[in-house]
């Protein structure tokens, strides 16, 4: 059995503060708890059992915690955050394991895994192929049960000059009539603009806020690295789908509670096959995961040891093909979910009532 490690880490010092162990940290500033987990070593976090493809293999793994909040991912050294990160790698290379994948900013780091992927003597994935295939996959099918006809709705994708931006974009521009891009303020989206609307032929637009490109779209694909929340209610066109796929989240908690005439759902809810035990609680149902975990585990159950999705040019190929392996050993989209609650039939109603006025 090819055995796999997956590398998660504290989203924020809330985060932290939830684990009851550690619950006295809500009472500290959250700079002094980063400033304490900085030299702290990986530790092991759980056991992952029962992960049984339907064509008999199984495999198993372990979850290696890397001790730094998204923030300090982004803002201390990206060496620092490296040699950690490789850290996690060794340990999951003593406990047995033959491919580690990077958990949320673990693999935004820098060159998005390349340098970590060097310095291991086992294969690493960030996850993203599969995260890219379902997150599209969701936004479309969210799109059609709230009435919005993807071949007219303009889309957006927020974070699009990211790695899994840019594949979102190679495989949404097929089904779209429109785009909207937006990125950190600042980035200059229009060269990347202009080539995808030559190639594609459809009208494609830079925008330089992410506020400019929610003002024109219905079908939007969230999937910044920004470390805290960048969508808020006021943004949103009334019957908008909203695919948040990052982590820590793009959407802000008051949109759900304020917006009830938009849909969010979260990208990347995936079943995996078998009875599979985290033995840890991310905050899925029971046998659900994170596509980039999937795509790490599908990848054990192949017995593909070698580096998979790596940096910021993903190829297509890869998505099809860990879509396809996806399906062989029984993964597939979980559903819809919205901050910790499945999405209802009534929520869906609501915002096609919009879309059908
Ligand atoms: N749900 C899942 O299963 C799953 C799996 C993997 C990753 N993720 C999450 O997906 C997200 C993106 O990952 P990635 O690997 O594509 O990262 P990435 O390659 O670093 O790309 C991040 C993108 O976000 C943009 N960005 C950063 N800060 C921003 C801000 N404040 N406002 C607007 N845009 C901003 C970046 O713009 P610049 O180029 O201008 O910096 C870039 O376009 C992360 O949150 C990650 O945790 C989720």
């Amino acid at each position: 059995m090819t055995r796999f490690a997956f590398i998660i880490h504290p989203l924020s010092v809330a985060d932290i503060a939830r684990k009851h162990k550690y619950f006295f940290v809500r009472y500290l500033p959250e700079r002094w708890v980063e400033k304490l987990l900085l030299p702290r070593g990986p530790e092991v976090v759980s056991e992952i059992t029962g992960i049984r493809s339907p064509t008999g293999t199984t495999t198993g793994g372990w979850f290696v915690g890397l001790p730094l909040t998204a923030r300090q991912l982004v803002e201390e050294p990206a060496d620092v955050c490296i040699d950690k990160i490789v850290r996690c790698g060794e340990l999951a290379q003593e406990l047995g394991a033959e491919i580690v994948g990077l958990g949320a900013f673990a693999a935004v780091v820098a060159d998005a895994g390349i340098t970590i992927a060097q310095r291991l003597d086992i294969g690493v994935t960030t996850g993203n192929s599969y995260t890219i295939a379902t997150a599209v996959e969701g936004a479309l099918e969210a799109a059609a049960l709230v009435g919005l006809d993807a071949a007219v709705a303009p889309a957006a994708v927020i974070g699009a000059s990211g790695s899994i931006g840019k594949a979102c974009i190679e495989l949404l521009a097929p089904s779209v009539a429109e785009l909207w891009l937006a990125a950190k303020p600042g980035e200059d989206l229009q060269p990347q603009a202009e080539e995808i609307a030559t190639r594609h032929a459809i009208p494609v637009h830079a925008c330089d806020s992410v506020d400019a490109a929610l003002s024109e779209a219905q079908i939007i694909l969230a999937v910044s690295a920004a470390v805290q929340a960048i969508i808020h209610p006021d943004m949103l066109r009334p019957g908008a789908v909203v695919c948040d796929v990052a982590r820590p989240r793009d959407v802000s908690r008051q949109v759900v509670e304020e917006r009830p005439d938009v849909l969010v759902i979260e990208g990347g809810a995936v079943a995996v096959p078998g009875n599979v035990d985290f033995h840890f609680d991310f905050g899925f149902p029971p046998r659900l995961s994170y596509a980039c975990m999937a795509e790490t585990m599908i990848l054990a159950l192949e017995g593909r040891t070698e580096d998979y999705s790596l940096g910021r040019d993903i190829k297509l190929e890869q998505v099809y093909e860990i879509s396809g392996l996806a399906r062989k050993h029984g993964f597939k989209l979980a559903g819809f979910r919205c901050f910790e609650k499945t999405v209802t039939e009534e929520q869906i109603a609501r915002v096609r009532q919009v879309n059908d006025e």
